[in-house]
């Protein structure tokens, strides 16, 4: 190499470092904005309070370079548990209700012979990634005594967080649990909630009155979920309440309980990394090891759709398949469920035109991965709303993960590369345009900013290991 050239390459490779390095500090300094004392709030204004998922993705954040925090973090979290061992979806700040819907008083959680006391929840949940985050806790550790205090305080925790959805969310003991409401997915509006939302017979007249208040946040209209879909949100919540979050009762009389890869793949990867902390404290993991192998045979055995060569979704209360277009399909990856045969299919479908590969550097060619929804086929497809088309960074990341384990490096590293680049265009905004690469939602986002600063921090980690 002449020294013109490699001198030119140590110029880019510094300047990339110092991109990366001044983006860290931001990352840190948007989650130090959103840090409410005990945990983090994802975002400024829109979302005031402490979300499930979101604590589970920014722990896994700061465990790159706060331990402590990240501990917080997650047991701040799990003191709000459920005596049934489900974790709620949100745990509300006291010094900051009024700004949000719906809060405490429309949950009424507390019918529930299973609130916790002195806590203010939801009463549902989210995709349990915590087992996932609190391993990189215990692998990132500065102080390990620490970690392990620790982790034998929140291993039986997990454990029962685990044991809730198999108990109560799998009435048929197949290995695949439920979710009961479109929050509990952490995709919301996604079109594959579309026709499971609209068969349920909703009377208008009947609804509990209530008023949106993300509308009054600064976000158009058009990014967020429609009126229509607030109507059945509310329509469960209400029916949860009537019954009393009775499990079994919700059962027998919701209208919307779906099988899905998002949620199933996360529980099944999080019995993974759970029986690594499990071993490592000396636990007895076999129940941990039968749920994995369960959820992982059944997601291959029931979901696997030959045809769309991904994972689809099943509606549990009409008894059949959905036929999902979203990058949920995908999610399987994550814990190991393809087959060999099955995870190259799924890789080629991934790596094409309908979830956005760069196969050139003109902005007509140019597409940022992975959208959630499929860009070719997806007849809702609206690139700038929420769970209808636009990039995500939590997605992404779990995505990236998947990948990895596959060996498939090529995508797995475009996914990361363009993780870095939406941030260093357009901030730490909660969803990306796929196309134009805009930042949509609401900013400053605490997910986005940690799970920026996991990747940037292994690109940094690999600049520095290049030959210099
Ligand atoms: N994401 C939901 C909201 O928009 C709640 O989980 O409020």
């Amino acid at each position: 190499m002449q020294v013109q050239e490699a001198m030119i390459m140590l110029e880019e490779r510094k300047l990339m470092s110092e991109t990366l390095n001044h983006l860290i500090e931001q990352a840190k300094s948007t989650l130090d904005a959103n840090w409410l004392g005990q945990s983090t709030k994802p975002s400024p204004h829109l979302y005031p309070h402490q979300w499930n998922w979101d604590s589970g993705f920014i722990a896994i954040g700061y465990a790159r370079y706060d331990q402590n925090r990240a501990q917080q973090e997650l047991s701040s979290l799990f003191s709000a548990q459920w005596a049934n061992g489900m974790l709620p979806q949100i745990v509300f700040n006291p010094d900051a209700l009024g700004s949000y819907f719906p809060e405490p008083d429309f949950w009424q959680a507390e019918r529930s012979p299973n609130y916790p006391p002195g806590a203010l929840t939801s009463g549902i949940t989210m995709p349990p990634l915590h087992a996932m985050a609190a391993l990189r806790v215990m692998q990132y550790a500065t102080d390990g005594n620490a970690a392990r205090e620790w982790l034998q305080d929140l291993y039986p925790r997990l454990v029962a967080l685990h044991e809730y959805f198999y108990r109560d969310r799998d009435p048929q003991r197949e290995g695949l649990v439920y979710i009961r409401h479109p929050w509990e997915s952490g995709l919301d509006n996604s079109p594959t909630w579309d026709a499971p939302l609209k068969a349920m017979k909703i009377d208008k007249d009947k609804l509990p009155p209530y008023q949106r208040k993300d509308l009054k946040k600064g976000i158009p209209k058009s990014q967020r979920p429609s009126d229509e879909d607030y109507d059945r949100y509310v329509y469960l919540v209400d029916l949860f309440r009537r019954l009393d979050y009775d499990e079994q009762a919700i059962y027998r009389e919701c209208p919307f309980l779906i099988q899905d890869p998002l949620l199933n793949s996360i529980l099944c990867k999080a019995n993974e990394d759970l029986i690594e902390i499990g071993q490592a404290l000396g636990e007895d993991t076999g129940q941990i090891q039968d749920w994995y192998d369960q959820t992982s045979r059944a997601l291959r055995e029931k979901l696997w759709h030959k045809r769309h060569g991904a994972f689809d979704v099943f509606d549990l209360y009409k008894g059949e398949p959905i036929g999902t277009l979203t990058a949920a399909g995908f999610m399987p990856l994550l814990c190991g469920a393809p087959t060999s045969e099955e995870a190259p299919i799924m890789c080629a479908f991934l790596d094409s035109h309908a979830y956005c590969t760069r196969k050139g550097t003109s902005q007509d060619q140019r597409c940022f991965s992975i959208p959630n929804y499929n860009l070719v086929e997806g007849s809702e497809l609206d690139t700038s709303h929420y769970w209808r088309g636009p990039v995500w960074i939590n997605t992404n990341w779990l995505l990236l993960q998947g990948l990895r384990r596959y060996g498939i490096k090529g995508k797995a590293d475009s996914v990361r590369a363009d993780i870095i680049k939406l941030v260093e265009s357009c901030g730490f905004h909660e969803y990306f345009d796929p196309y134009e690469g805009f930042g949509y939602g609401t900013d400053n986002f605490s997910w986005s900013a940690a799970l920026f600063l996991d990747v940037a921090l292994e690109q940094e980690e690999g600049i520095h290991e290049l030959p210099g």
